[in-house]
């Protein structure tokens, strides 16, 4: 007989089903839960709860280990490029020669997006956050390709997605170019996804630009440690609002603006402006680290802890080799980045931070590693945006295919009980 948990409540004895994953990773299968007993779970932030099956990214936080479709990140990151991996993660399999030329192709086709999103983007000003304008230009999308798209066809699904893997970079290289002032790039049809990524924000109108291999591998790398990451806070929002049959640009854009939290992607961008701001305030990390473990401080040390990853984060054992090599191949000597290395070697030595398992994560070195290659502070959650684009749809793909119900947590009512005026 298969595992079963028994619960006993008011004298009642309920038996609820074990699931258990192809990694051996068990639940307790609670669908049945409020029917028989009246009860639901509690559990705030979902630490404890598994919201679907999913077959596309395998996550072990004890001991630090990812993979999409089975294939170690680490692997990953040594032989394929970013666009191999985005048709692993969303069609399944690494793709054939033929399978990636035509993918490629299509992609290259579609590099082009209406001229009248310009006017969206201009209504913005130019302070606006590249993030919020990222979102509402995603979103924009929809306006120009207003057809609703059938997940059962996967012609429709197939136009779909590389319509969105096609001007996503474009979107988010303008909201780069808007705050700089820039006449706005589109892709170059010679260069590959992640060449373009660089060309479509540094290119300038009156110099030639060649992005430099060290840039386009740093890149590449990074692009591919983004990709996926099962259930995280983004990943999440997109599958809850595609649980409503919203469509895929809607769900995307939904997802742009959960990454944009310092708790979740915005974390890269908030290591690199805590880093700053030590280095203002004298480079004493030692009061920061003090200020990190006082609870009447709100300060956190931003780039350390992770809900998952308990031991190490593999993906930032990954960016710390190659930031390590970035910086010495591109001779960068920066007291920003002193101060990174102070904090973490007297953070991986603080009881405080061992006791609760607090390690660097990956948003703590790609800052470091953005920062080294010229992309600005503001743009480094773009850059995360782009690499998770491809999880987010084979996320959203995947949810649809499942014909998973719409999302809709219950909740403990603490509020008044019924009154009248
Ligand atoms: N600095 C100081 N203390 C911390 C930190 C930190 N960065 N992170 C967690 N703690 C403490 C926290 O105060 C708590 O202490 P206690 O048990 O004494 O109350 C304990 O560690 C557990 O923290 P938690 O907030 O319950 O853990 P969580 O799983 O809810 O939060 C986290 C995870 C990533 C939101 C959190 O560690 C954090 O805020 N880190 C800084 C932001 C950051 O770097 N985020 C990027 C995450 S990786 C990229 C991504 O996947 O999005």
């Amino acid at each position: 007989m298969s595992d079963s948990v028994k619960l006993t409540y008011q004298n009642k004895t309920f038996e609820f089903p074990i699931v258990e994953g192809s990694e051996n990773e068990k639940g307790i299968d609670i669908k049945t839960l409020r029917a028989q007993t009246g009860l639901i779970t509690f559990d705030p932030g979902f630490k404890n709860t598994g919201s679907c099956n999913s077959g596309i990214t395998f996550l072990n936080g004890e001991e630090g280990i990812l993979r999409y479709r089975g294939y170690s990140i680490e692997e990953l990151c040594e032989k394929a490029s970013f666009i191999e991996v985005a048709f692993l993660l969303i069609f399944g399999e690494l793709p054939t020669e033929k399978e990636l030329a035509l993918f490629n192709n299509e992609i290259r086709e579609d590099s082009l997006v209406d001229e009248d999103l310009k006017s969206i983007l201009k209504s913005f000003p130019k302070a606006a956050h590249p993030m919020g304008v990222l979102s509402s230009l995603t979103s924009g999308l929809i306006a120009f390709n207003p057809n609703s798209v059938d997940v059962e066809s996967e012609a429709e699904m197939r136009e779909a997605i590389i319509m969105l893997i096609a001007k996503f970079p474009i979107l988010a290289s303008w909201t780069h170019r808007k705050v700089k002032g820039l006449p706005l790039n589109y892709a170059n049809t010679a260069l590959s996804y992640v060449e373009n990524v660089a060309h479509m924000m540094f290119k300038l109108p009156h110099q030639d630009f060649k992005p430099s291999p060290v840039l386009v591998g740093a890149l590449n790398k990074l692009l591919i440690l983004h990709a996926d990451h099962e259930q995280n806070c983004s990943t999440s929002t997109v599958r809850i609002v595609g649980s409503s049959q919203a469509g895929l640009f809607a769900s995307v854009s939904a997802g742009v603006s959960a990454l944009w939290g310092p708790l979740h992607g915005g974390a890269n961008q908030a290591v690199i402006e805590m880093l700053e701001s030590i280095q203002a305030d004298g480079g004493d990390t030692k009061k920061y680290m003090a200020k990190a473990k006082d609870k009447n401080d709100p300060f956190r040390l931003m780039g350390f802890g992770h809900r998952v990853y308990k031991n190490f984060d593999p993906r930032a054992r990954i960016i710390k080799k190659a930031a390590d090599e970035v910086l010495q191949e591109l001779g960068i000597n920066d007291p920003v980045l002193e101060i990174a290395k102070s904090l973490e070697q007297e953070a991986l030595r603080d009881p405080y931070f061992i006791d609760r398992k607090l390690y660097p994560n990956v948003d703590f070195y790609s800052g470091i590693i953005y920062r080294a290659l010229g992309i600005p502070t503001e743009m480094f959650t773009v850059m995360f945006a782009l690499g998770r684009l491809p999880g987010w749809i084979a996320q959203w793909l995947e949810m649809r295919k499942n014909n998973e119900p719409i999302g809709r947590p219950r909740q403990i009512y603490t509020g008044k009980q019924n009154r009248s005026i």
